[in-house]
């Protein structure tokens, strides 16, 4: 049984990440349960088929229909403001499913040069076998955006703010580029979650997740999410039904329990990182810090317009190149070293070498990506600690 929120209610985002979405069974469970089973049972052959052609509402297959996961989608879907949500069984499967129900052959999508380095190997080296092309530009540039189009373009993509260099794209203003020649916009809303910022509300037509990051918030299963109109999700939907890219039940149920701490996790993982931005800033040894919480930050105007905060992550600059970048990540006693983001672990990441080695240097040049360059996932250790063990490595 759905548990109804009083419909007169326009709850608030941290109730929504409590209670939106939860079925209970017959055993009123309090905590959500966890549905491990491959398929459904049905009454009878004529309900089987009344199930599989969609005349009955019901369950099914666990590949497109489990209640877990079900649960998962409906309170995501409430805290960005979408009419439905489709899991995935990662991030990348999210936009492989957004992008394989979207486009066809001699279509065309514009990306921002500043998305996670899979998200370029995906659409340079996958979906370009597949007759789609892709032109890169700059997040911040809205001129670029519109000098890009094509007769064939259908899709834009942009993550904000960016892995790593925390840029921040004007969602609106590139959403009426978009609007203007029907091509769909997509914004990758990992670093921010909705709980900071919400692109459906800006002009996007489609919000993709990481559900790896800050929705689990603890580092323990990986997952996505894609999110939108019911009319946009459907060919999403669709694609996952045959494709198959779907998340398992138990790791919806580790989302559910993660989405439960999330305005906590994410108010304090903001308040973490702008103290590190600023203690980094005053370092001699640090050439530059991105961080959309500083007013240093190129668009720190427009951060401040679309998120509640700056959100978790920092990068910064070293002076020295690739050689001072490694020895201070190798100077951390507390730090994890790892590529993975938005837990509670602090976590330290050289993105020249590691989340962004397999795309080309031209592509890690356009995207600024120097050897330099150090990207922080600040945790929810005592800030002074996380300083402490940064400390170490910088004037060794
Ligand atoms: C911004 C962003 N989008 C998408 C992804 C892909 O997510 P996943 O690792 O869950 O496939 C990542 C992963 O690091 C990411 O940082």
């Amino acid at each position: 049984m759905p548990i109804t929120l009083d419909p007169t209610n326009s709850y608030q985002l941290e109730t929504l990440a409590i209670r939106a979405g939860t079925h209970r069974t017959q055993f009123n469970e309090h905590s959500e349960a966890v549905f491990l089973t491959s398929s459904f049972v049905f009454d009878s052959a004529a309900q089987a088929a009344a199930r599989f052609i969609g005349q009955e509402p019901g369950y099914t297959y666990s590949r497109f229909t489990n209640p877990t996961v079900t649960m998962f989608e409906e309170r995501l879907a409430a805290l960005e403001g979408a009419e439905q949500c489709v899991a995935t069984a990662s991030g990348m499967s999210a936009v492989l499913a957004c992008v394989m129900g979207h486009l066809k052959a001699g279509d065309h999508i514009i990306a921002s040069q500043s998305v996670f380095g899979s998200i370029i190997n995906l659409f340079n080296n996958v979906i370009k076998k597949f007759g789609v092309e892709t032109t890169y530009v700059s997040a911040t540039n809205v001129a670029e955006w519109q000098a890009a189009i094509r007769p064939n373009t259908r899709m834009f993509f942009l993550e904000t703010p960016s892995n790593p260099l925390t840029e921040v794209a004007d969602m609106a203003a590139i959403a009426v580029v978009a609007k203007s020649c029907g091509a769909l916009l997509v914004v990758d809303n990992c670093f921010c979650t909705p709980l900071l910022q919400r692109p459906l509300d800006f002009g996007a037509d489609i919000v993709i997740h990481s559900a790896t990051k800050y929705l689990d918030g603890q580092g323990r299963v990986l997952g996505g999410a894609v999110l939108g109109s019911k009319k946009v999700m459907e060919p999403v939907y669709q694609f996952l039904r045959t494709a198959g890219p779907t998340m398992s039940a138990f790791n919806a149920w580790v989302f559910l329990k993660g989405m439960e701490t999330l305005k906590i996790r994410m108010d304090a993982h903001s308040a973490n990182a702008l103290s590190v931005a600023q203690w980094l800033a005053a370092q001699v040894n640090v050439a530059r810090v991105y961080y959309p919480g500083l007013p240093s930050h190129p668009q720190h105007q427009l951060a401040m317009k679309q998120q509640k905060t700056g959100g978790g992550i920092v990068s910064f600059e070293l002076k020295g190149g690739r050689e001072e970048a490694w020895r201070l990540i190798d100077s951390t006693r507390m730090i994890s070293i790892t590529a993975n983001l938005g837990d509670t672990k602090t976590t330290l990441t050289h993105p020249a070498t590691t989340t962004h080695a397999r795309i080309t240097q031209e592509a890690r040049d356009a995207a600024g990506i120097t050897e330099g360059l150090l990207r922080i996932a600040v945790g929810l250790e005592a800030v002074s600690e996380i300083q402490t063990d940064l400390a170490r490595g910088l004037y060794k």
